[in-house]
């Protein structure tokens, strides 16, 4: 059997894990890859410390096993690039810097197969990362990329070649979904919630890019550009958090039998892909509604072969490593004769505000009679229709309601909303609160 020999870039929470299975798991990755496959080399900033910390040899680590210096590991980065003897390097160092993206497109140029973790560069610097590694005739695995242990890349790219993907909504976020699961279930509100997410180590110390829906958002792009052959930039996305989610919506959603979850959606009409991150009200009947904690859920829905869930672990040490080391073993059967990615189509990129929803939206206003005629009659002005509208909650001074809409657009509900403006400025106190329905 041919060596197939790996080097690790980065021995973190994820480098780690590749490390140890690596190690672990070596007849069967002989095995099922053909291949002698061996752990050569890892470059750490830290040798001592992550080979104490995660129980790896001190041997396998580049230098004399003191911190180096960023010169130093720059150096060992480079040898490792350009020894013929290295046949796959893993990129665990993360971020988007130009350090890594230089890292990356120097060991696709130098004839070297590349697994990556790394979901915020290849969707903010993937057009150029995949195009290199085209060039190249080598393999980009990224299967780890987007919710880490699930095989969502491959489910597209394998197994889904005799159909085609019309739809992707999914919860790609699982802190975001532990902090909206602990909010429905244990009736927190978002600041409490977010404590308990932290605490149970599922947040950061900054929790911004979870709970921004930035970190969803990249991986929606990755989904998008692999299943439509979007050339899809991650700023055009339309991203939405789950900051402003209370726990009284919540408790409207489920008077609506709903919960709130923050949605990846995307879907594909003619030429146009209709695409959003954002907190979306899930009714009960639907899958995604009964995911729970920081569990990721994919839901695909095919040309012939209907609906598809993909559950697990989107995160972890030896979850995410998991499906690295199911990438390297890929490459090398395969022998770097993997189409990584889909060739660009002539598409267009749209919010999913311009595709039609069926919408949940809240209003306080004053609190005098006639409101909710006024309000509902601009709403059927607007051309759209009513499915419900909820009782009245009185506070002191407002009012509380809301109107469930059948299929229509964001513009249809803005507009409508202008209108009530204009009808009775000081009606409404605050903005309504608009949100779509997955059904
Ligand atoms: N922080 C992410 C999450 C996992 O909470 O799902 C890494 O993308």
């Amino acid at each position: 059997m041919k060596n197939f020999n790996i080097a690790i870039l980065g021995c973190g929470t994820v480098g780690s894990g590749v490390a140890k299975i690596l190690l672990d798991l070596k007849d069967q990755l002989n095995d099922k890859s053909d291949h002698v496959v061996e752990l050569k080399k890892i470059v750490d900033l830290f040798p001592k410390k992550s080979a104490e910390s995660y129980n790896l040899p001190l041997n396998l680590f580049c230098g004399s096993g003191n911190d180096l210096t960023k010169d130093e590991a720059t150096k060992y980065v480079n040898e490792i690039i350009n020894d013929t003897n290295i046949h796959l390097i893993v990129e665990t160092i993360g971020g988007t810097s130009d350090y890594v993206l230089d890292i990356i497109l120097n060991s696709l140029r130098a004839g070297k197969h590349v697994v990556t973790a790394n979901k915020a560069i290849l969707a903010e610097k993937g057009k150029i990362i995949f195009q290199t590694a085209k060039d190249n005739h080598v393999c980009l695995g990224y299967e780890a990329s987007v919710c880490g242990a699930i095989p969502i890349i491959k489910a597209i790219r394998e197994n889904f070649t005799g159909d085609q993907v019309i739809e992707i909504s999914g919860i790609l976020n699982g802190t975001s979904n532990y902090i909206l699961s602990k909010m429905q279930e244990e009736g927190l509100n978002f600041s409490s919630a977010l404590k308990m997410a932290q605490k149970a180590g599922y947040a950061e110390a900054d929790p911004t890019l979870d709970i921004s829906g930035g970190d969803a958002g990249h991986k929606l792009a990755i989904l998008i550009k692999l299943a439509y052959g979007a050339d899809i930039d991650y700023k055009e996305l339309l991203i939405e958090g789950i900051q402003k989610v209370e726990k009284e919506d919540l408790d409207f959603a489920n008077e609506m039998g709903c919960t709130i979850k923050l949605i990846c959606y995307a879907r594909k009409i003619d030429n146009k892909v209709f695409a959003s991150v954002k907190p979306m009200m899930v009714k009960y009947e639907n899958f995604l509604s009964k995911v729970s904690g920081a569990t990721n859920c994919v839901e695909l829905l095919n040309k012939y072969s209907g609906k598809h869930y993909f559950i697990g672990k989107g995160a972890g040490s030896l979850e995410t490593a998991s499906s690295i080391v199911a990438d390297i073993v890929f490459t090398a059967k395969y022998d770097g004769k993997i189409k990584n990615i889909t060739d660009l189509a002539d598409l267009e990129i749209q919010s999913s505000d311009n595709f039609e929803f069926p919408y949940n939206i809240t209003f306080t206003t004053e609190d005098y009679p006639g409101i909710t005629g006024l309000v509902t009659t601009a709403i059927g002005e607007n051309k759209i229709n009513i499915d419900t509208v909820s009782h009245n909650r009185h506070n002191k001074k407002s009012a509380e309601f809301s109107v469930a809409t059948m299929p229509c657009t964001m513009v249809q509900i803005k507009k409508a909303i202008a209108d009530i403006r204009a009808k009775a400025p000081s009606l409404l106190i605050g903005e309504p609160k608009i949100i779509p329905i997955l059904n």
